[in-house]
């Protein structure tokens, strides 16, 4: 299939863009590109390829910008319920760390989520990751991490493997049996602790290699914050997780700094996710690390918060930065990577071209999938959006609507208008 007569191709070809780099779009006017077998084959100005493949099944883009889809590395998909009644709490003043301190919070939704079967965790979480794939992100990192115990923890894994085995979307799988000390370890957080260390880790590892063995390893996440878990404790997940061969994540200074992002990078983390209260010593480890810096900008809107990553020194200082979305029912529920464009445009100062590469090749980066997703190129993955916008600054500029025309997921093309074109 040619996709030609875009007004603006983005390739974002090449490596994952460090520092002031960042924004490279690799944009051909008037540009085409060649699907065939779910892979790109070649990427060009619309006259070229129309003339190097004339028998071509053609899709013409006209008016339209083609881009990489986007990749959103930073999500906590799979939960039962939510948590309406809290966001009314907060928006009357009562802060978040307290409600979770009160037994609310994510514990609400561990309990919640562990009354859930498997059928309806797969169908509520299905319908979001419908709604993500529909507004442009063709590939998600998804956590658990609402189960906290063993049997609800494999329970969301199987959610996982399930729903990315049926696709369109596709996922990049994260454990985070250390979201929260589960509500049996109230009294002995380090008791929980041990019980990840000692027994959830290894047993993860067997369970993955006997009911996934066609996948790499999941990534282990811990949340290493007040109220969750300390500098130390997450130390000790995450070093025993790397050495049974997991990639690694973290949740660092989201409220407190606890030295969290320095910790990632001591490790090889892949990223280092939130970063409100990074301080410039971790922004400088970061900065001579591979490991990405991952900002959530919905997170401070969603609680009403005004801090957001200081993206602007993470820039400054040469490091990675990749965005997400960090959906979940408790600080922000938006599977939009396109809301993500426009706030981080706004509450960041980047430019529409920034944030686009943070979303696509530095965000299939911090999900270690860079070498086959996140750009147009020959070779990769044939994950791509042709949106309903003649300029790309229309993403970042505009928001709250959805400017997707179409999706392309390994070569298929999914038609979002379609859907309410019909409704008329
Ligand atoms: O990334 N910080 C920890 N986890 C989520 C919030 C989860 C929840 O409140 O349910 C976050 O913001
Ligand atoms: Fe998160």
């Amino acid at each position: 299939m040619l996709l030609h007569s875009s007004t603006q191709l983005l390739t974002l070809q090449g490596p994952p863009q460090r520092g002031r780099d960042l924004g490279a779009l690799g944009l051909i006017e008037n540009g085409a590109v060649l699907i065939r077998d779910e892979k790109i084959l070649a990427v060009g100005g619309t006259d070229e390829l129309r003339a190097s493949f004339p028998d071509e099944p053609a899709l013409s883009a006209d008016g339209c910008v083609i881009l990489p889809g986007f990749v959103d590395p930073h999500t906590h998909l799979p939960w039962a319920g939510d948590r309406a009644n809290e966001f009314e709490l907060k928006m009357s003043g009562v802060p978040y760390l307290d409600i979770l301190a009160k037994g609310g919070g994510i514990l609400s939704t561990v309990k919640q989520t562990r009354a859930a079967s498997l059928k309806s965790l797969i169908s509520q979480t299905r319908a979001r990751a419908q709604r993500a794939f529909l507004h442009g992100t063709t590939t998600a990192e998804a956590k658990t991490g609402y189960g906290l115990n063993l049997a609800s923890e494999l329970r969301l894994l199987q959610t996982l493997l399930a729903l990315n085995d049926e696709g369109p979307l596709e996922l990049a799988i994260t454990f985070l049996g250390a979201h929260a000390i589960a509500p049996e370890f109230k009294n002995d957080p380090q008791g929980y602790v041990d019980e990840i260390t000692n027994t959830m880790l290894p047993l993860l590892k067997d369970w993955w290699e006997t009911h996934a063995p066609h996948l790499t390893l999941p990534f282990v996440d811990v949340f290493c914050e007040t109220k969750a878990f300390s500098l130390d404790q997450s130390r000790q997940v995450l070093a025993r997780a790397g050495s049974l061969g997991f990639p690694l994540k973290i949740h660092a200074d989201e409220f407190d700094n606890l030295g969290g992002a320095t910790l990632a990078v001591e490790l090889g983390a892949a990223s280092a996710d939130h970063l409100v209260r990074t301080s410039d010593a971790d922004i400088a480890a970061l900065a001579k690390s591979d490991t990405v810096a991952v900002s959530l900008p919905c997170t401070p809107f969603g609680l009403a918060e005004k801090d957001y990553t200081p993206a602007q020194k993470i820039i400054a200082a040469g490091g990675l930065l990749a965005l997400a979305s960090d959906c979940n029912p408790g600080t922000t529920w938006n599977e939009s990577m396109q809301f993500v464009i426009a706030l981080a445009c706004r509450a960041m100062k980047l430019t529409p071209a920034q944030a686009i590469a943070a979303s696509t090749i530095n965000a299939a980066h911090a999900i270690r999938r860079a070498d086959t997703i996140g750009s147009i190129e020959v070779g990769k993955q044939a994950d791509l959006l042709i949106l309903s916008v003649p300029d790309y600054r229309h993403l970042g500029y505009r928001y709250g609507t959805n400017l997707v025309r179409q999706v392309v997921k390994r070569g298929k093309v999914y038609s979002v208008d379609a859907n309410y074109y019909r409704m008329a």
